[in-house]
C-alpha cells in the first residue's frame, strides 16, 4: 500500500512524534509499503490533497494537532482510512479534564481535579489540598506538569502552563504507583508497573524517553484482581469516550489499594521506550506485528 507516515506537528511533542516515526517508517517498509512522510508543520493545507492519493494514514502524532481529531476529520474528508480514534472521540479524550468528568460519569475512579481557564490569581480559591499535581489540559509527555507543594510553587507552575496553553489542569496528588494499561482492538494489553529512577518525582519526560529512564515492567508484578480490574477500567474508559484501534490508559494505584485513571492517549507513543510497543512484545507481537494489526483494524 502507499502509506502517508504523518509525523512532527507543531506541539511540544514534536520530537517523540519524529521518534516513534522513525520506527514505524522502519517497520512499515520491512512490511512492504511504501511510505510518503507528512509533516503538518510545513504542509497543513495540502493534507486532503495528499491523503487522496494515500491507501492509508499512519497517524504518530501526539497534541494539538494530530491527536485532537484535526488530522482524522481532514482524513476523512479526503475519504483515507487510518488507525486510531476517530475525530471526535480524540478530541475529547485530549481534553484531560471532559475525559475524567466522563470517567466520573461512568463510576471509573479518576483523582479530583479543578481546571483553571486563566492564570492563577492570588484569591483564586483552589478546592483541592496540596501537593497537587499541575499539567496542561490537553498536553502530554509530562511536558510543563509539576507537583506543586504550595500557592507560590502553584503560581509558578502555572504560569510556565499558560504560557504554552490556555488550560490547565490540577489534579489531587496522591503518593502511588503509576501503571498503564493499552488496548488493543477491544483485548486489553498486559499491564505495565513504572518505577521512575530514584530522585524522579513522577513519570516524567526524562523518564519517559532516556534509554535509562524509568524501569517499566511487564506484566505488572500485582496479583491478578488488580490486574483484572485495570483491564477492565481500560476496556470501560475506552468505550465511555468512544475509541476504536487502540489507545492507552494511565492509572496511578493510590496507597489505599484504589487504581485511578489518569487520561486515556488515543495516539500513545511508539518511540523504543515507548509503552504500548513493551506491552505488544509481552503479548508475542513485535513492533512490525502491531504495525500490521493496527492498520488491519484501520481498515477494518
Ligand atoms: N503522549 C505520549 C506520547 C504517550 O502517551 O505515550
Ligand atoms: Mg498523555
Amino acid at each position: 500500500m502507499n502509506i502517508l507516515l504523518i509525523a512532527g506537528g507543531w506541539s511540544s511533542e514534536r520530537e517523540v512524534s519524529l521518534m516513534g516515526a522513525a520506527n514505524i517508517r522502519a517497520a512499515l517498509e520491512n512490511l512492504g509499503h511504501t511510505v510518503r512522510d507528512f509533516d503538518p508543520a510545513h504542509e497543513l493545507d495540502d493534507l486532503t490533497h495528499r491523503a487522496r492519493k494515500a491507501d492509508f494514514a499512519f497517524i504518530n502524532m501526539h497534541g494539538s494537532p494530530g491527536e485532537d481529531g484535526l488530522v482524522q476529520a481532514m482524513l476523512e474528508s479526503a475519504d483515507c482510512p487510518y488507525q486510531g480514534a476517530g475525530p471526535a472521540p480524540s478530541f475529547l479524550a485530549l481534553n484531560k479534564a471532559a475525559a475524567k468528568q466522563i470517567f466520573r460519569d461512568n463510576d471509573i475512579p479518576t483523582p479530583d481535579w479543578h481546571l483553571l481557564t486563566a492564570p492563577l490569581e492570588n484569591d483564586t480559591d483552589i478546592p483541592l489540598d496540596f501537593p497537587v499535581f499541575a499539567k496542561p489540559n490537553t498536553g502530554g509527555s509530562s511536558v510543563d506538569m509539576g507537583i506543586a507543594r504550595n500557592r507560590e510553587e502553584l503560581v509558578r507552575q502555572t504560569s510556565i502552563i499558560f504560557s504554552h496553553c490556555d488550560q490547565a489542569l490540577l489534579e489531587q496528588y496522591t503518593p502511588g504507583t503509576e501503571l498503564t494499561c493499552g488496548i488493543l482492538g477491544e483485548t486489553p494489553m498486559p499491564v505495565i508497573l513504572i518505577r521512575p529512577k530514584p530522585g524522579a518525582e513522577f513519570f516524567d519526560y526524562a523518564n519517559k524517553y532516556d534509554e535509562d529512564g524509568a524501569e517499566e515492567i511487564c506484566p505488572a508484578p500485582i496479583d491478578d484482581a488488580l490486574s483484572k480490574q485495570i483491564m477492565e477500567l481500560t476496556v470501560r474508559g475506552s468505550k465511555a469516550l468512544g475509541l476504536t484501534g487502540y489507545s492507552r490508559a494511565d492509572f496511578m494505584l493510590g496507597e489505599d489499594g484504589v487504581p485511578r485513571m489518569l487520561e486515556i492517549n488515543t495516539l500513545p507513543g511508539m518511540t523504543t521506550t515507548s509503552l504500548v510497543p513493551r506491552a505488544a512484545a509481552a503479548m508475542g507481537l513485535s513492533f512490525e506485528d502491531l504495525i500490521a494489526e493496527l492498520i488491519r483494524l484501520g481498515l477494518e
